[in-house]
């Protein structure tokens, strides 16, 4: 609000328009460009915020997206799970969640990633999607994981192989063919700060 009256200020004041109704016409005419954020940070989330918006992507992405789930698809795995997001930043500033995904222990040192998402306007933004599979992998590889899975819709499994993962077998989970797919530690070394994240610049 304190942008937009600034903004309308400075072109009544530099001439541009006489008065609000022209302003109001002058705004509607020029094509402001939208504005895209260059710099994203993924990291664990911490916040109650980061948690809330997280929750609310995903069910955009796999309730109205992707059909998969009615309404909501938390499930019990949430409550043992730690959330994973990607921020858009504005001014160096987390403004806004634009991915996540959420990794858990199943048996000792047997580690699953899941519930990997990122907006529709955001996706091919930065590698968003590569950078939050990249955190779930070396901060589970810091805290004793020995063997990393996930159960990847069958359409990203290029995405998963570019990324140094294998398939282990073809499945089909709630209608969808899937691929049981394994990451090699090898190439996702140990996080051991994996609150402050990875910054990564958008790459348009
Ligand atoms: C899958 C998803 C998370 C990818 O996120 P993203 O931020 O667009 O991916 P990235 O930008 O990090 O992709 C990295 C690279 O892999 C490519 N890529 C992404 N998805 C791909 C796919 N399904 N097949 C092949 N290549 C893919 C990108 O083009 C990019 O290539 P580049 O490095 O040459 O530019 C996103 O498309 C999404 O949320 N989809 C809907 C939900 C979903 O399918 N979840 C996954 C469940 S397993």
């Amino acid at each position: 609000m304190l942008m937009e009256s600034n903004l309308c200020t400075a072109i009544l004041d530099n001439g541009f328009a006489s008065s609000l109704s022209e302003y109001l016409t002058f705004k509607q005419e020029v094509p402001f460009a939208t504005y895209t954020p260059v710099e994203y940070l993924v990291k664990w989330a911490t916040l109650p915020w980061e948690e809330s918006e997280a929750y609310q992507l995903r069910r955009d992405v796999f309730c109205e997206e992707q059909g998969i789930f009615a309404e909501d698809d938390r499930d019990a795995t949430d409550d043992r799970a730690q959330l994973i997001i990607a921020l858009a930043c504005i001014a160096g500033m987390p403004d806004q969640v634009v991915g996540t995904v959420r990794i858990h222990e199943d048996a000792p040192g047997l580690w699953y990633g899941s519930r990997l998402a990122v907006h529709e306007d955001f996706r091919n933004q930065g590698k968003l999607g590569a950078t939050l599979i990249k955190l779930a992998v070396t901060s589970a590889n810091a805290i004793g994981c020995h063997t990393f899975l996930a159960h990847v819709q069958s359409q990203n499994v290029p995405l998963f192989r570019r990324l140094h993962w294998s398939i282990l077998k073809e499945e089909t989970i709630l209608g969808r063919s899937h691929h049981l797919m394994q990451a090699n530690l090898d190439k996702y070394p140990p996080c051991l700060t994996p609150q402050s994240g990875f910054v990564i610049q958008s790459k348009h």
